[in-house]
This record gives structure tokens, sequence and C-alpha cells, in this order.
């Protein structure tokens, strides 16, 4: 595709840090990604367009990139699907199948692919200095776009006006298209609705709610059966906040209640701070009702969260952007910079009496190629160690362990045999928490604020720890609980530690299962 930028961009570059490209992650070949875009599922394939700069490993000229799956495992990537140009940057957005032509696009027997995405228009252009919504739509299953000529579609004269998801609902008055978005320093979700996807009417508003010190951003908006039962559906609300999430920095929040077709009303379980946190004048109390906020994750690298459209049998399945702004920029990578979270696959299940989300991310069944399988035994004050690190493949280990009378359980992963160097992933008896360490993980001085310490409170069930973490070559994420708690990190770590340890301190505990799978 060629574009009036194509001139600047560089030669193909060899990528000098291999090691650190994701096994089982997306990756873009050699460019900079941020927020995955555009998620739908359409004629058997996953489509996953991204924030996208085609000239660098930084953010700038942000365009729609686009990559492609069967399996939400092995990505193709294509060329840019929707171009910055001299007078807009594309910024976040979503795509629909306009499966009844409202928009006239497509054909009834060919429906369009129809991206609503945010205009963040350039200094000179005609509406410089605000983002608005705009389309562009696809005949050709997704692999080329047009954009609309009647761009913007909506307007709010706003500076900050943007990352529109778009949904089909169908309600008592038929079904129309849902649109929500973000007033991002105003700290409210705004809600749209529209026939043709071409004429946008306002219909309500939420927020400032929860989490509130930084912008929101990246909203989605569905609903989901509770434990499974079709007669319980709830509504979920995600809302992705930069800074301010609870591990520092970005991270994503949601809320659950109910959609009436108009407006999002909260169950008051799920609200922490009902007028947000900004509103809570002690200190004491806003860091406390931080952690009792709902977080899809509690790790530093898991942002921009949103879910496909049309996901096959109706699953909900998320994907993330796996970084923090913090440091983004600079992660010590090149000339690819950054990569996605696995795809999760979301559900609503009752946690002590509230419907809260799980997530269980999407692997291969069964798990591809199994290193090591024990269980059942003590470790008492002693360590296990696990299969070694392998170059060009992710790690899974799936553990259950009664923790009964030891103080801590720790995973060190990619770590020196002098037990000096490592990520360690540890549960702590007395405080109830998952804590993740990468103080010690590798590379942590490109950045001031990268070394850190993430903690994630975790009840026993039964007495039993179940997790399932992800090891890739320079991410971890742990699942806790089936996926009541999910952790996300990145770590770079140095070439030659590469070994992985399972102890116990201050006790004995009983590892009831303890496998490990490698996957490539
Ligand atoms: C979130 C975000 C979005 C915006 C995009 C720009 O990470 O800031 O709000 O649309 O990135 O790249």
């Amino acid at each position: 595709m060629s574009s009036y930028l194509d001139a600047a961009r560089p030669e193909t570059v060899p990528d000098a840090t291999s090691r650190f490209r994701p096994a089982i992650h997306f990756a873009a070949n050699d460019t900079w990604l941020n927020d995955p875009n555009g998620l739908v599922f359409h004629d058997g394939l996953y489509h996953l367009f991204f924030q996208n700069n085609p000239y660098g490993n930084v953010w700038g000229n942000m365009s729609w990139g686009h990559a492609t799956s069967r399996d939400l495992l092995h990505w193709t990537e294509h060329p840019v699907a929707i171009a910055s140009d001299e007078r807009e940057d594309i910024f976040s957005g979503s795509v629909v199948v306009d499966h009844a032509n409202t928009s006239g696009f497509g054909a009834a027997n060919a429906p369009a692919l129809v991206a609503v995405y945010t205009s963040a228009y350039k200094t000179g252009s005609e509406h410089s200095g605000t983002q608005a919504q705009s389309l562009a739509y696809s005949t050709d299953a997704g692999m080329t776009w047009q954009k609309y000529e009647g761009n913007p579609v909506l307007t709010r004269n706003s500076p900050h006006f943007r990352d529109p998801k778009v949904f089909r609902y169908h309600g008592d008055q038929g079904a129309y298209w849902v649109m929500v978005a973000v007033e991002a320093q105003h700290q409210k979700v705004v809600i749209y609705r529209s026939e043709d996807l071409k004429c946008w009417n306002f219909l309500s508003d939420f927020g400032p709610a929860n989490a509130d010190a930084g912008e929101w951003e990246c909203p989605d908006l569905f609903p989901l059966p509770v434990d499974g039962d079709p007669d319980n559906i709830k509504w979920v609300l995600i809302v992705n906040v930069n800074p301010g999430a609870v591990a520092g920095g970005s991270g994503g929040q949601y809320f659950i209640g109910h959609f009436d077709g108009a407006r999002f009303l909260p169950e008051a379980g799920s609200l922490a701070a009902p007028a947000g946190l900004a509103s809570l004048p002690d200190p004491a109390a806003r860091a406390a009702a931080l952690r009792q906020c709902l977080w899809l994750d509690w790790g530093r690298d898991c942002y921009a969260s949103v879910s496909f459209s049309d996901a096959p049998d109706g699953r909900r399945i998320i994907i993330g952007w796996m970084n923090n702004w913090d440091y983004a920029n600079e992660l010590p990578t090149a000339p690819w910079r950054s990569s996605m979270t696995l795809a999760r696959e979301l559900r609503l299940t009752t946690v002590n009496g509230s419907a809260r989300l799980t997530q269980e991310p999407v692997l291969p069944e069964p798990a591809a190629n199994e290193q090591m399988n024990a269980g059942t035994f003590e470790l008492r004050n002693s360590a296990i160690r696990l299969p070694d690190a392998v170059p060009g493949s992710a790690h899974i280990i799936a553990a259950e362990i009664l923790p009964g009378s030891a103080e801590r359980l720790v995973f060190r992963l990619f770590g020196s045999s002098d037990g000096s160097k490592g990520t360690t992933l540890s549960y702590d008896a007395a405080s109830a928490q998952l804590i993740l360490d990468r103080r010690n993980s590798g590379n942590t001085s490109f950045h001031g604020k990268f070394a850190s310490v993430e903690t994630a409170p975790v009840d026993l069930e039964d007495g039993v720890l179940k997790l399932l973490i992800v090891v890739d070559h320079c991410s971890v994420e742990a699942f806790v609980q089936g996926g009541k708690v999910v952790l996300t990190d990145l770590i770079f770590p140095e070439t030659e530690t590469r070994e992985n340890w399972l102890s116990t301190d201050g006790g004995s505990a009983t590892i009831l299962k303890l496998a490990v799978s490698t996957l490539s």
C-alpha cells in the first residue's frame, strides 16, 4: 500500500533482539504497535487490526496495522489497512460485520466490514484540534479499506473524544447499532445509537466512577450469562484507564451492571467509589478503594483490552496490549516494539455472591508438548527444578497446590543457577496475595519505572491454589483460581538465565499437580 510517507519507511534492519520476540504472542514484524483495534471474526479468520507506526518503532504516524489468524495463536501480518495521511491519524476503534447492509456499503448477500475509528485531526486540517468518529469499509473481507467520503460521522468538537466500540443491540425496539466511546479527560463513557452507522444520536453517558485518576480510554460493553445461565444475563463495561491503574500507569477496569438499550446501570457491588476515586479526600481511603475496583489484570502490562465482534459460538474473547504507557516507547527491542496479550475468553462467574469476570487464555487443546507432569508430593522448605526455558518456545505451567504450612510458594522464572536472578511469582500465605517481583528479572534499567513488584489478592478454594502461568520470551501471564485473578508483566531476561524452579519457605506444601508444556 503506498502512502505519502512511504519514503520514510526504514530499510529492513536485522532483528537485534529476536530472543525477546514472543513465540505465541503477536508482535509486528519490524514496527511499533499499541492498542488492538477492530477485532472481528469473519469467514473463518480472526482479524487483529492494531495501532501501528508503519515507519518506526515509537508511537507516531498512527495507522491501523493488520494481522489474521485461524486459531488466535499463529498470526500473519498484512499490509497496513488504514493509513495515517496529511489530515488525520487513525486512532483506535472497532469493526463490525454489517450483515443487514444497514450502511449500504456492501450487499445483502455480501456484507461489508465497517471500521469505526477515531480521526485524530492534524494541525492545519479542517477539524484541527478535535477527535471525531469516522468510517472505513471493506468489501473484500477486510483486506483493503476505503474511507467513507462523509467522514467524520460523529463529532462533539472535542479534543479527546475517541475509541468507538460498536455492537449490534437487539432490544424491544428491534435491532440498532450502539457505540460506546470516551470523553477521555472527563472520565466519561458516552453512548450513541445509529440505524445505519452513519448518523448517530446521543443516548447517555457514564462516569466518572471507580478508577478515574487518568484518562479513560478504549471502552467495551457486552452481555454475558452468569455461570452459563442464559436466563441470567449481565452486562460488562470495560474502561481502560491511564494512568491510575492498580499496578501503576495503564490498566483495565470493569463494571458489572445492566444495559437497557440506552443507559448502563452499574450494580452497587461493582462500585468501589461511585463518584470516582478522585472524590475521596483521604489518600488512604483512595488507595484502599483502588484495590476494591474490579480489575481485568493486576499486572503492569495489560492495557486497551477489547473484545472481538462476531466471535463464533457467542464466545467473548478479548486481547489486550501487553505494555504500559509509563515506559512503552522505551522497551529494549528493535526494530519491533511491543506485543499483544494472549487472546482470553471471558466468562461471568459468581464469586462470593457477585458476578465477576474470569479469563481463560486461548491455548491449544491438549496443551502441546508436555515436558513434565508431577504430583502428588510434599515440598518442605525445598525446591524442585522445572524444565529450563527454551529459545523459540513459550512455557505453560499448570499447578495445583495446597500451601499447607508453607509461608511462601515461589516460582522463580528465567533464573540464574546461583538463584540471585530471575522473576519471582509467589503466593504469600500471611497476606493471601500473589506477588510478582521483576526487580531482578534482567534488563530493567531502560526506564526508571520498570523495576517493580505487583500484588493481587487471592482466595484459596478448599485450601487449594490453582495457577496457569504462561511464560513467553518477554512476558509472564498468570491466571489464578480459574482466571478470577490475572496478572501480566513484561520481563527482559538475560541470555544466560534460563532456570525455572518451584520452592517453598517456612513449612510444607502439597503439590497436587505440576505440569509443564512448551508451545512454539
Ligand atoms: C490508548 C490510546 C487510545 C488512542 C490510541 C492512540 O492506548 O491512547 O485512546 O486511540 O491509544 O494510539
